[in-house]
C-alpha cells in the first residue's frame, strides 16, 4: 500500500460530489419498516410517554396514519396489538376478532400495496406478560413452556394471515416456532406467506419503553430463560441457522445499535435478507437527548440508520421510519442532512 504523501485519503473527501461518488452505503425508504401499536376503541391516539412521537392507535386512526406512511413510500408496517382483555393463555392473540386481525383487514383494504407484517408473540396478550404459556420447570419454578406455546403461536400467525397479513414475525424466542408456524401456514394453503423471524433476539434493557407502549411488562421474573444472553455471538449464529433451516425468509437481529457485530456476522454468514430492530430504548435515548438540546436528532438518526445498513441489515424496523422517509424526500444525505 502506498503511503503519505503520495496517498492522501482527503482528496476524495474534498467536496460533496466526490463524497457522493465514493459513498459505500446508502439508505432509502425501501429499507424501512414502521412498527405501530393498535388497541380497541375509536378516535384513539394515545401518546406513549417514553417514546415521544409514537402513539397507540385505534383501527380508524391507524388506517389514516398508515395511508400517510404509504404515501411517503415506506414499504412496510408492523403491528403490535393491545387486546381488550388478557388471560393466562393469551386467547386474544389468536381470536379471529383479535385487535391485530381487525387492524390488518382495515389497513389492507385502505392500502393494498403496503406490506403489513404482524408481530407474533404472546406477551401482549397474557396476563402474566410472558411470551408463552407457563408451567412448572425442573426447579419447581413457573417458567415459559416451550412446546406448549408452539401451537398457540402457530394459531396466532394463522389468524393474522387469514385476516390478510402479508408476513408474520415471531418474536417469542421459543425453540422450533418457525417450523411450527411454517407447517401450519403451508397446511392451510398459505405457503406463499413469508416469515420474518426474530432470530437473534437478546434479553435487553433497551426494550423498556416498548413494554409501556404494548402494556406488556412481565409480571414476575424476566425473559432471560428464552431471550438470548447479550454476551453471546456464536449462539446468535446458531439461532439464525436453525431459523433458516426451519424456513425463515428473513432473519432479524434485535436490538440493533448495541449488536452491530451480530448483524455483520449474520450478513457475512447467511445469504438471506437481514433485518435489524432499532428498538424502543434506542429511540428513547436519542429523543431524550434531542429534547434537552444535547444532540441533533435528524443527524444522529440518519447516522445510526447508516451504521445499521453498513453492518449489513437490509431492513430496519424503526420508530423513525416516517421521519426518515420524510427527511429522505426532502433530499437528506450525509452531506446536507
Ligand atoms: C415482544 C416484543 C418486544 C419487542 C418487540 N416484540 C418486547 C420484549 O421482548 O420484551 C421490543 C421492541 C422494542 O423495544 O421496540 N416479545
Amino acid at each position: 500500500m502506498s503511503m503519505f504523501p503520495e496517498t492522501r485519503l482527503r482528496r476524495l473527501r474534498r467536496n460533496a460530489t466526490f463524497r457522493r461518488m465514493v459513498r459505500e452505503t446508502h439508505l432509502t425508504v425501501d429499507n424501512l419498516i414502521y412498527p405501530m401499536f393498535v388497541r380497541p376503541g375509536s378516535g384513539v391516539k394515545n401518546p406513549i410517554a417514553s417514546m415521544p412521537g409514537q402513539f397507540q392507535w385505534s383501527v380508524d386512526t391507524l388506517v389514516e396514519e398508515t395511508k400517510a406512511i404509504a404515501d411517503l413510500g415506506v414499504p412496510a408496517v408492523m403491528f403490535f396489538g393491545i387486546p381488550k382483555m388478557k388471560d393466562a393463555h393469551g386467547s386474544q392473540a389468536y381470536a379471529m376478532d383479535a385487535i391485530v386481525c381487525r387492524a390488518v383487514e382495515a389497513v389492507k383494504q385502505a392500502c393494498p400495496e403496503l406490506c403489513v407484517i404482524t408481530d407474533v408473540c404472546l406477551c401482549e396478550y397474557t396476563d402474566h406478560g410472558h411470551c408463552g404459556l407457563l408451567s412448572e420447570n425442573l426447579d419447581g419454578q413457573q417458567d415459559v413452556d416451550n412446546d406448549a406455546t408452539l401451537e398457540v403461536l402457530a394459531q396466532e400467525a394463522l389468524a393474522h394471515v387469514r385476516a390478510g397479513a402479508d408476513m408474520v414475525a415471531p418474536s417469542d424466542m421459543m425453540d422450533g416456532r418457525v417450523a411450527e408456524i411454517r407447517d401450519l401456514l403451508d397446511n392451510e394453503g398459505y405457503h406463499e406467506v413469508p416469515i420474518m423471524a426474530y432470530s437473534a433476539k437478546f434479553s435487553s434493557a433497551f426494550y423498556g419503553p416498548f413494554r409501556d407502549a404494548a402494556e406488556s411488562p412481565p409480571q414476575f421474573g424476566d425473559r432471560r430463560s428464552y431471550q438470548m444472553d447479550p454476551a453471546n455471538s456464536n449462539e446468535a449464529m446458531r439461532e439464525i441457522e436453525l431459523d433458516v433451516e426451519e424456513g425463515a425468509d428473513i432473519v432479524m437481529v434485535k436490538p440493533a445499535m448495541p449488536y452491530l457485530d451480530i448483524i455483520q456476522r449474520a450478513y457475512d454468514q447467511f445469504e438471506l435478507p437481514i433485518a435489524a430492530y432499532n428498538v424502543s430504548g434506542e429511540y428513547a435515548m436519542i429523543k431524550a437527548a434531542a429534547e434537552r438540546g444535547w444532540i441533533e436528532e435528524k443527524n444522529a438518526v440518519l447516522e445510526s440508520m447508516l451504521g445499521i445498513r453498513r453492518a449489513g441489515a437490509q431492513l430496519i424496523l424503526t420508530y423513525w421510519a416516517k421521519d426518515v422517509a420524510q427527511w429522505l424526500h426532502e433530499g437528506a444525505s450525509p452531506d446536507n442532512s
